[in-house]
Formats: C-alpha cells, structure tokens, sequence
C-alpha cells in the first residue's frame, strides 16, 4: 500500500463486523442445539478458518448473503471428525479457541496454521488443558501442528493464568463445556469477555467476579440470533487517522463498545482526541454505539498499565497516534505484543525508525517521542494490524509512506483500501 499526506477525512462509515465475536458466533453457533442466524459476521480470513474447521466437521452453515450466516447446530456432541488436518491460516484465535473444543470430543484432530501462526506460542494453552485431561501434543518449541487426541475424560481445574489473555480464557471455557465439574479461571487482568457474554445468550450459565469466571461442565446450548456489531479494533485505524489529520470530521457507525475492548477510546482522550459517543444501545448482550472523531492535536502520555489488556490489538495505531503527538508517550506492561501476528513492538519500532520517528523499544512496551513523519518504506512482517498501523500513518508525512507485503489485511478487514480511499485517505494498493 502506498499511503500519502490527505488533505481531510470526511464522512459516515461502517467498519466490518468484529472479529472476535464473528469467530465465537461459528463455535458456540455450531455447538448448539437448533439454528442459530449470523448477521454482520466478518467474512474475513480468520473468521472465515473458523468457519470452515466446523464445516468440515460436519456443520452446515448456509451463506444466505454477506455477512449473513444460518448455522445448523449439531449440539455440544455432535461434531464429526474431520477427514483432514484443520489448517487455520493466521488465526491465533481460531487454533486457540479450537484446541479447547477439539479436547473435549470423540475424535482424534491435527490443527494447523500458516508460518506466522505456526511459530506463535501453543503452550499457554496446552499446559492448563493437560491440566484438565487433556492429550495434546505441540512440536518440541511448544508450536503448531497440534495434535488432539480424543477420547480423553476431561475435569475441570481452577487456574490461574499467568498473562493476561482472552484466547487462553476462551479456550479453557470451552474444554470446560466438556469437562466433569468446575472449570474456575483467574486472570490477570480482565480481557475482553465476549465467550462469556455469548455463553450466557446461548443459554449457558458463566458466573464471573472481576477477573475470574467459572462454568459447570456437562450443560447444553441453546440456539439464538447474533447481531456482530462493527469492529472496535478496525475503528481505531479510522479513528487515529482522522485525529492526526488536518481538516477531519468522520462518524464510525454501529462500532461495539464493550468496555473491555474500549482502551483505544480511553487512551485517545487521555492524549487529547476529539472523540464522543451518541446513540448508545444494546444488540445481542453487547453494547454498540456511534464514534464521532474529530482532528486533533494530540499530547504524548504514559499509557496507564491498565488499559494495555483493554486496547491490546490496537497498539500499532497507537504508536503512531504517538508519533503525531506532543511529547513523549511510554508504554509499559505490554509484553504481549511480542507474541501476536508479528512482535509488533519490533515491528514498529523498525517501521517508526525508518520514517524517522524517535522511538526506542523495551522489552514490554516503548518509548515515542512525537515529530514530524518522513516518508519511507516500510515492512509489515505480514501483520495485517502493522499494515493498516503504517497506511494511517502516511496521512499526515511529509511524503509517501510505502508499505510492503500488505496480504494479510484481508485477514480482519476486508475492503480496506477501499473504504479507506471513501473516507479521504489517499491509498493506493499493487
Ligand atoms: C482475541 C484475543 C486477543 C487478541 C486477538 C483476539 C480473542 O489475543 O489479540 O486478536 O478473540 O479472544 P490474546 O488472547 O492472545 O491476548
């Protein structure tokens, strides 16, 4: 992508439909009793493997129209084993969230995933599910291919997870549908808790206090109809572009708001944004809202360590609200960054160098002093949050910003260029 200086955004948009809530609508969806309707489902990569790992075990999932699903729950026993290695592409969350599920059932399963995702770390996950029973194998570097085997009795633990992080949750949650008695986890920090506001729409009961959530095993799903509302974390591309350019008034419509994704919003104010929140409501468990985002001149802050968990896919724009802002912005406690699509504190502190940005990493965060951005080009390292991160970034430099190897942004949002190029950006794609 090629990014270069915008003279305004302008204008209403709708980002496509949240990620995380797309991927739990095919799992909890397929493992229902009854039919279950999707509408606003991202059909994007990742949530698309997610998609595609049920149907071959067996579900059918009418595509009725974009983003538009029926999904034929076959109950929490019906799955069938599928013929081949299920292969996931990029998506940590579909591996994660499955290898919980695949545990619990009859069957022997391979989980598989591209060369990004077979180096992220499966660990995590496979020690507290051995914890519960489970039989899973990873390569001797604790990565992917998983092998699940089933048939395994599973028994629900109480842990307590060592990061903060709402796959590893998830996926326990879901071994624990399976599991005989309590499965009890303790977070660090509180992350986002879409598993468990969809559990309890499909009829589950979860119980949570703060940071720790619990659930019986041996329950049974009931069918509904999700709404997904627009992605909070697609938003905030838009959302920072159009505060660190001149000349920009933009609406984000029907965004979901769910106050433990809303760290981008909380982090911006605190820097200074130009940002408000009307016609607030309810659709399916979750809150939604429309964001008003107007130009402004931001301010470098120390980013509170509670908000990490809260905002933690939007860290790459972030850094670069941080390069646009006055002073100097410290992030501190987010290590995990390390371990997403890329190590994407590298990612931008080779990105933020090369555009001339004074930025120096650590190992949990960074340190940015804002500036002027000079033109460069830049490496993505496939990570479609890293792309998007240095597309917003040419917004405002004094030149073009290239960005290399841009595939991936198809794996969260489809149609970004273009939505990008209706809303002011001037973006070109090779
Ligand atoms: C996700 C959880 C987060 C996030 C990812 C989606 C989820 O990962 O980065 O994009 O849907 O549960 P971690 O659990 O690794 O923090």
């Amino acid at each position: 992508m090629i990014s270069s200086p915008s003279a305004g955004l302008k204008g209403t948009f709708r980002v496509p439909g949240d990620k995380s809530i797309s991927h739990r609508s095919i799992m909890l969806g397929s493992l229902a009793n009854g039919i279950t309707e999707v509408s606003g489902f991202l059909e994007a990569d990742d949530a698309l493997a997610t998609l595609s790992a049920f149907e071959q075990m067996g579900v059918k999932i009418e595509r009725i129209e974009t983003g538009k699903l029926r999904i034929h729950g076959v109950g929490l026993h019906g799955l069938k084993a599928p013929q081949n290695t299920l292969d996931v592409g990029n998506s940590g969350t579909s591996m994660r969230l499955l290898s919980g599920i695949l545990a619990g059932q009859q069957f022997d399963s391979v989980l598989t995933g591209d060369r990004s995702l077979t180096k992220r770390p499966m660990r995590r996950v496979l020690d507290p599910l051995s914890l519960m029973g489970a039989n899973v194998e990873s390569t001797a570097l604790g990565t992917s291919p998983l092998k699940i085997k089933g048939k395994t009795e599973l028994t629900g633990i109480h842990y307590e997870m060592p990061m903060g992080s709402a796959q590893v949750k998830s996926c326990l949650m879901l071994a624990g549908l399976y599991a005989a008695g309590t499965t009890t986890i303790e977070e660090p920090a509180v992350t986002r808790d879409h598993t468990e506001r969809m559990l309890r729409g499909f009829g589950y009961p979860v119980s949570t206090n703060k940071n720790v959530v619990s659930l019986e095993g041996g329950g049974a799903l009931t069918a509904t109809s999700i709404d997904v509302p627009g992605d909070i974390s697609s938003a905030a591309f838009f959302m920072v572009a159009a505060l660190i350019t001149p000349n920009s008034e933009i609406t984000l419509e029907h965004i979901g708001i769910n106050p433990t994704r809303t760290g981008i919003i909380d982090i911006l104010l605190k820097m200074g944004a130009d940002i408000y929140l009307d016609n607030e409501r309810l659709v399916g468990g979750e809150k939604v809202a429309d964001i008003h985002v107007k130009s402004s001149q931001l301010i470098g802050i120390q980013v509170p360590e509670d908000l990490v968990a809260l905002a933690i896919d939007e860290f790459p724009v972030i850094f670069i609200a941080a390069a646009y802002a006055k002073g100097t912005t410290v992030v501190t406690g987010a290590e995990e960054l390390r371990v997403k699509e890329s190590d994407r504190i590298q990612a931008m502190v080779d990105g933020l160098q090369s555009l001339g940005v004074n930025i120096e990493g650590t190992s949990d965060g960074a340190v940015i002093k804002g500036g002027l951005v000079q033109p460069g080009s830049i490496e993505s390292f496939d990570d479609h949050r890293i792309a998007m991160a240095f597309a917003v970034a040419g917004l405002n430099a004094e030149g073009t910003v290239t960005v290399n190897n841009c595939e991936n942004v198809s794996t969260s949002f489809p149609g970004f260029v273009e939505l990008a190029t209706d809303c002011g950006f001037k973006l070109k794609a090779q």
